[in-house]
Order: structure tokens, then C-alpha cells, then sequence
């Protein structure tokens, strides 16, 4: 195995962290489409493109629920979908790969991120408002901010994959 330009990456994917508190005003519009953009990249059995982002920001966030106004743009990164059970939920797990990209993306900018979902994610009025079909689905609303300049640096963790982790035949 030879260092790819894994570094980056692997410190990327360790060191990422939800951050809720946000400075009001919002990220240049060009850094949120980059990192809009990475979720984009997800891996997605029968190249369905389920992900529909909707990135709101100023009063397109209230017209969703004030709620969102934690943070100065939200992504709804939601799963648009059909009947079949099988895809749907291999559709769902892709949307979920593309928040994933889209936090470490952010993280990678410098920008500070959360994903939450709570009861506003099946609330009728919500749905409706996002314009979701009876398949469809918030996987996630991605809260987007810059980082507040006195935030304190989040701890280092490591997790324990005891448990977690089973190896076999090794
Ligand atoms: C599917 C999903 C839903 C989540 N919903 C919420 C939420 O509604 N509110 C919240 O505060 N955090 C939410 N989170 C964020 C988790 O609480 C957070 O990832 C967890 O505390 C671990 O912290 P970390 O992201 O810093 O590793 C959600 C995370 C996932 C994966």
C-alpha cells in the first residue's frame, strides 16, 4: 500500500465534530456550493441521484420553520425516491453517505456544521413545504455557519472499536 493523499483525509475524517453555535452572518456563497457540492460524490447504487439539497439561507430557512434559524444556511439534504422498498432504502443510505461527505467538506473549509433531524423532520407541514413526495424523506438538516472566533477546540477523541469492531479469519 503505497500514501495516497490519505493524510488529509484520514485527519479530516477524525478530527471532524458537530458544531451548534454559528456566527449569524453567512459563509461565502461560493465555499457553501463546494461543500454542497461533495455530497454530490457519494457513492449511489444504480446511479439513481436520490439526493435532492436544498440550501437555504436569510427567510427561505422560516418559510421551512423557524428552527432553522440556528444557523445562518441549512441544507435539507433529503432523499427523493420511490415505492420499492429495496432501492428506497439503498437511495436513503446514499443521502446519508452525501451528509457525511458534505460535513467533512465543511470541516475541511473551516466551516463550522451540524446534522440534525428531530421531530421537524416528519413534521406535514414541513414536508410539504420542501416539497416532499410520500416516499421521500429529510435525512438531514445540515446546519451551516462560520465558526465562532472564540469557540474552544474540541477534544480529541478516539473511539473504542471493541465491541464495535469484529475481526474474523485474521
Ligand atoms: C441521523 C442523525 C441525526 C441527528 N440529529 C440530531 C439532532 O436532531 N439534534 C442534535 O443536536 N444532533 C443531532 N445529530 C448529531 C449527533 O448528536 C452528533 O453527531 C453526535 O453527538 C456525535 O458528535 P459529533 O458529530 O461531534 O461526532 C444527529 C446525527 C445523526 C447521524
Amino acid at each position: 500500500v503505497t500514501a495516497g493523499p490519505g493524510e488529509e483525509v484520514m485527519r479530516a475524517i477524525a478530527t471532524r465534530r458537530s458544531v451548534s453555535r454559528v456566527r449569524p452572518d453567512p459563509p461565502p456563497r461560493a465555499l457553501v456550493e463546494e461543500v454542497v457540492h461533495a455530497a454530490l460524490h457519494a457513492p449511489n447504487h444504480h446511479a439513481t441521484a436520490p439526493w435532492r439539497l436544498v440550501v437555504m439561507t436569510g427567510d427561505a430557512r422560516s418559510a421551512i420553520s423557524p428552527r432553522l434559524e440556528r444557523a445562518p444556511v441549512v441544507v435539507a439534504c433529503c432523499v427523493v425516491t420511490g415505492d420499492d422498498p429495496v432501492t428506497a432504502r439503498e437511495d436513503r443510505d446514499a443521502v446519508a453517505a452525501g451528509v457525511q461527505n458534505l460535513l467533512l467538506a465543511a470541516h475541511a473549509r473551516g466551516l463550522a456544521a451540524m446534522w440534525r433531524t428531530g421531530t421537524m423532520v416528519d413534521e406535514p407541514d414541513v414536508r410539504e413545504a420542501l416539497g416532499l413526495g410520500p416516499h421521500d424523506a429529510v435525512v438531514a438538516f445540515v446546519y451551516l455557519g462560520l465558526p465562532l472566533e472564540d469557540a474552544p477546540a474540541a477534544a480529541p477523541r478516539e473511539p473504542d472499536g471493541s465491541g464495535s469492531v469484529v475481526w474474523r479469519g485474521w
